[in-house]
């Protein structure tokens, strides 16, 4: 067999105030591969600072007095872990010798964020392992386009994450014949579309599970937090655990059983629960009063005879219609047109748009390159550039939607607002020309 471990002689000292305390003395043993080595003994007997001497974490006032701690490495070479340099040593910690704790959670620093030491290892050793995200471009229903999602599938590809946009539900017919030609998982991010609906099913119930937010500039509101669905009881526990420090779901409001994992602690607060299961029954409602009213603002403005400008692709009727989004033939007049209603184009508009990312471009690889650079998506910026939200159940800044209607908007309101936009297109229109 061979050998993994060879401790020779040794000792570790504690220097106190009152005195020197020894913790280890001379300690010598191997270890094998496929070995497992139990230490017994009475706490304080130095199991743990045995363990600690091998990763050569004792730290101050402990000392390591003297010994060699030789590990073996594929070849058969041994490298005394005692002598050789920090950098060398920290390439071996928790890669290839690692300590699990005897109490995981007393374990963890508080002064940082579990998150940030759960991943510390990870970030060091295996960092090219890590899920990297693609981007794929849009098409012009402001979705995700198909055609580049299996133009970007490589070998690597594990999953893929359509996004609803603007209250539209992506092409899943599409989208979900990829994912399974290419057993991929699908993760939908269904925040902008709660509610609404693709060939007779809820987004959301297509993919692996989904994700959907309550905060203020969505369909419906809790006044933050989200949901997470999925019909898959694994994931469903995953999920559950992550979000509540590992704990197994009882649905009782008790815990019960084993944790499994180390989750975080992002509990939604039973008030804002409250809300959001009130919230939940009027989604229908709300979803046909924004159908009923953006019917109403979408014929005002096609009656208005405006050329040279179109309405964003719906991928199915039963969409949200939160959202009329309109499409200009070029950026100029896009442009034109939204600064005339005080308005921006989407491109123009911050949170959701790639290049408008600062935090995504200044993401360095662990090459130190950036992969995420502005202009990498063209299809992407020249729809973005030509397209302009007008709001109907959701008014935002955040996602270029401040002109339009909502839906406490009367029809004389919505009559209104079409001529507005109608006059103010056709303004453009001259002045351009
Ligand atoms: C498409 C999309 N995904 C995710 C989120 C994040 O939602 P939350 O703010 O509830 O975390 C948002 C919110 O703006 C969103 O629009």
């Amino acid at each position: 067999m061979k050998k993994l471990i060879e401790i020779r002689g040794v000792s570790v000292n504690f220097y106190t105030y009152e005195g020197v305390v020894n913790a280890l003395n001379e300690l010598c043993l191997d270890i094998y591969e496929g070995e497992t080595l139990g230490l017994v003994g009475e706490t304080g007997c130095g199991k743990t600072m045995a363990a600690l001497s091998i990763l050569r974490l004792i730290m101050p006032p402990g000392k390591i007095e003297s010994g060699n701690i030789y590990f073996y490495n594929n070849d058969n070479i041994p490298t005394d872990l005692l002598v050789i340099r920090e950098s060398e040593i920290r390439a071996i910690r928790g890669s290839q010798i690692s300590m699990v704790f005897q109490e995981p959670a007393a374990a963890l620093n508080p002064v940082y964020t579990i998150g940030d030491q759960i991943t510390e290892v990870i970030l060091l050793h295996r960092r090219q392992e890590l899920a990297r995200k693609v981007l794929a471009e849009i098409d012009e229903s402001l979705t995700l386009d198909p055609d580049d999602v299996r133009r970007k599938i490589t070998d690597k590809t594990q999953g893929v994450i359509p996004v609803h946009m603007l209250g539209n539900p992506c092409d899943m017919n599409r989208i979900m014949g990829i994912a399974r030609e290419h057993r991929l998982f699908t993760l939908e991010d269904g925040c902008q579309a709660l509610g609404a609906g693709y060939k007779g099913k809820k987004v959301g119930s297509f993919g692996d599970m989904a994700a959907f937010s309550l905060n203020v500039n969505k369909t419906i509101t809790a006044g933050d937090g989200g949901l997470a669905v999925t019909d898959n009881k694994r994931l469903y526990e995953r999920a559950f655990g992550f979000h509540d420090q590992g704990h197994i779901p009882s649905l009782l409001g008790v815990e019960f059983g084993a944790r499994t994992i180390l989750g975080l602690n992002l509990k939604l607060n039973e008030l804002t629960g409250a809300f959001a299961i009130g919230q939940l029954r009027k989604l229908d409602r709300i979803v046909q009063t924004l159908k009923v009213k953006k019917k109403l603002f979408k014929d005002a403005i096609t009656a208005g005879g405006v050329r040279n400008m179109e309405f964003r692709k719906i991928n199915d009727p039963d969409e949200c219609h939160t959202i009329l989004t309109v499409m200009f033939p070029d950026a100029r007049t896009a442009r034109r047109v939204a600064q005339s209603l005080g308005t921006i184009t989407v491109a123009e508009s911050g949170w959701h748009v790639y290049s408008n990312m600062e935090h995504l471009l200044a993401y360095k690889d662990e090459d130190g390159n950036r992969p995420y650079r502005c202009h990498m998506l063209p299809q992407t910026d020249d729809i973005l550039s030509r397209a302009v939200n007008l709001s109907v159940g959701v008014v935002d800044p955040g996602i270029g939607a401040s002109f339009g209607i909502n839906i406490l908007s009367k029809d004389q309101e919505i009559q209104r607002k079409a001529k507005m936009f109608v006059d103010t297109v056709k303004s453009s229109e001259a002045s351009m020309n």
